[in-house]
């Protein structure tokens, strides 16, 4: 099953068969969780879940309709107003979420499995990145739980005479929340989305997306089995324009949080003002990678490669846009493009693969299109540009050179392994060259300049600024984006405000 040593990096291995407790998972018949069991969909519709690597199907799961979504709203709306989670103490909530998080550890090497055949992604990836990441998210958020805190604070009310004020602010779970997360982490991101909420006492109804739900739904049993009270997380599986709109729709959410495409965020926008539900959107991006004069050429070299090429640049924060000093520019362009003709694409159960196919044959047909673009508008494929022969969705790390800043592959997110790589000749135009894109999530800075550097990053309008590196993501480090990038913060102390009403108390004594 495996490469033989003769196989060039774009021949294709085959996927090696999965173990046999992935191979059962995926015989279970297509079930919604809600109110703590598994129930059938009230639609008849299915849909059909395929391994990237190979293109065939490898299960299927249901798509919930708007009846499907009435029941997940009313069981999580009955697990926040009554019974045991609504009384619980914050302490009882912290357990529960490091429990889970010992269960997703101990359960590690079938969820970055599923991870992997679902996404395309590499099992070693799945395991070292999203599964370890969820890990530690959800025991990083389980600190949060006992850690909630409002403020005392002096007033100046003139009260009828001798009357005093005792004010305080409290914090308090926003209630039901709907959460839709994309496909490129799936586990990872239904974490960021559940942690909070769970922290917090909210309850949940989590949407994976239709192209990747597997790991929600395994993560769900664990959500049982830890212990959590029925109605607490409620996971279905649907399309984003039957369940995932029906849920923003309804009446009795409280709060969507959403991370997915910047068009489908203004939509969800706009159909949350009609409840006037709280919205958290983080979104798609289009973020620069500056390399100053002076930089390091080695560790920009590595460091760029790795900030468009992780994870086949399916990454909201991924560095898309290489702007390169002119002193550097070639070095710069020939290394990433070595780097790139060197990455071994392959299935991702193949422990020799380094970068798998691309999450469906429509993202791989999209970002096959933006490179077709490039190529019209006059851009040069300095490596890749191309897709090797295989029935999985894959596509060849690439670099475009001499694009310029009107080209459709420099404005849009393509969401693949596609640099495009521009020069600069002037510090004083850098920023305006970076900013110049209607997203703003984050940004890289490759310099020793301490003095550039600190003059720089105030000017760059991203949610995220790195520097000398790029990608790096830490539960404490509040995370989301400036302008089209979507608003709200996760991760950090900033994250409870999502989650969390601000409630005043004001007692005459
Ligand atoms: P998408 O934004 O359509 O999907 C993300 C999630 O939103 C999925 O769960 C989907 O079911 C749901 N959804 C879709 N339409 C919805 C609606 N009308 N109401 C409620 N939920 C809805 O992204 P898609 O189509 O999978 O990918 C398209 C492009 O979006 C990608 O090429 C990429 O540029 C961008 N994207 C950005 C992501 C990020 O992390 N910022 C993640 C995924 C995609
Ligand atoms: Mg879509």
């Amino acid at each position: 099953m495996n490469a033989s040593p003769a196989l060039t990096q774009y021949q294709i291995p085959l996927q090696p068969d999965p173990s046999a407790a992935v191979a059962k998972f995926l015989k279970r018949p297509p079930r919604l969780f809600i109110g703590g069991e598994w129930v059938e969909s009230k639609s008849r519709e299915r849909i059909s879940v395929v391994d990237p690597a190979t293109g065939r199907e490898i299960a299927s799961v249901a798509d919930a309709n708007e009846a499907d979504v009435d029941r997940a709203v009313a069981a999580a709306r009955k697990a926040f107003e009554s019974g045991p989670w609504a009384d619980m103490l914050p302490a009882d909530r912290q357990a529960l979420l490091w429990k889970l998080s010992d269960l997703v550890e101990k359960n590690m090497d079938e969820l970055a499995e599923l991870e992997s055949i679902d996404n395309g992604k590499t099992k070693f990836m799945a395991t070292v990145v999203d599964v370890a990441g969820t890990r530690d998210y959800f025991r990083y958020m389980a600190g949060w739980a006992t850690r909630i805190e409002g403020s005392t604070f002096a007033t100046s009310i003139h009260g009828p005479p001798g009357v005093k004020f005792h004010t305080y602010t409290q914090r308090e779970p926003v209630g039901v929340v709907a959460q839709i997360v994309p496909w490129n982490f799936p586990l990872a991101m239904a974490a960021w989305k559940l942690g909070p909420a769970l922290a917090t006492g909210c309850t949940c109804i989590l949407k994976p997306a239709e192209q990747t739900p597997l790991t929600a739904l395994r993560l769900a049993e664990l959500i049982a089995e830890a212990g959590f009270p029925p109605g607490v997380v409620n996971v279905l599986t649907g399309l984003g324009e039957t369940t995932g709109a029906a849920l923003v729709a309804h009446p009795g959410v409280d709060k969507v949080a959403f991370t997915g495409s910047t068009p489908v965020g203004k939509l969800i926008n706009k159909s949350a003002t009609d409840t006037l539900k709280r919205v958290s959107l983080e979104l798609g991006g289009k973020s620069p990678v500056i390399v100053l004069p002076d930089a390091d050429i080695d560790s920009v070299i590595g460091g760029a490669a790795n900030a468009i090429f992780f994870n086949a640049g399916q990454v909201c924060c991924a560095g898309t846009r290489l702007f390169a000093h002119k002193k550097v520019f070639d070095r710069v362009v020939e290394g990433i493009s070595t780097a790139a003709s060197s990455i071994q694409l392959g299935p991702g159960l193949d422990p020799k693969t380094q970068m798998g196919p691309l999450v469906s044959r429509e993202q791989q047909e999209r970002v096959l299109g933006y490179i077709e673009s490039g190529r019209k508008e006059g851009a040069t494929v300095v490596a890749g540009g191309e897709t090797p022969s295989s029935p999985g969705f894959y596509v060849k790390p690439t670099v475009l050179a001499n694009v310029r800043s009107d080209m459709k592959v420099v404005r849009e997110e393509i969401f693949g392994p596609v640099l495009v790589a521009q020069r600069f000749e002037d510090l004083d135009d850098i920023a305006a060259l970076a900013n110049d894109t209607p997203y703003g999530l984050a940004a890289s800075i490759w310099s020793n300049d301490l003095r550039a550097v600190q003059r720089l990053v105030p000017r760059i309008r991203a949610g995220t600024v790195w520097v000398n590196c790029h990608n790096f993501v830490d539960p404490n480090m509040p995370f989301g984006g400036f302008k089209q990038s979507g608003f709200g913060r996760e991760h950090g102390r900033a994250v409870l405000d999502l989650y969390t009403e601000l409630k005043s108390v004001c007692m005459a004594i």
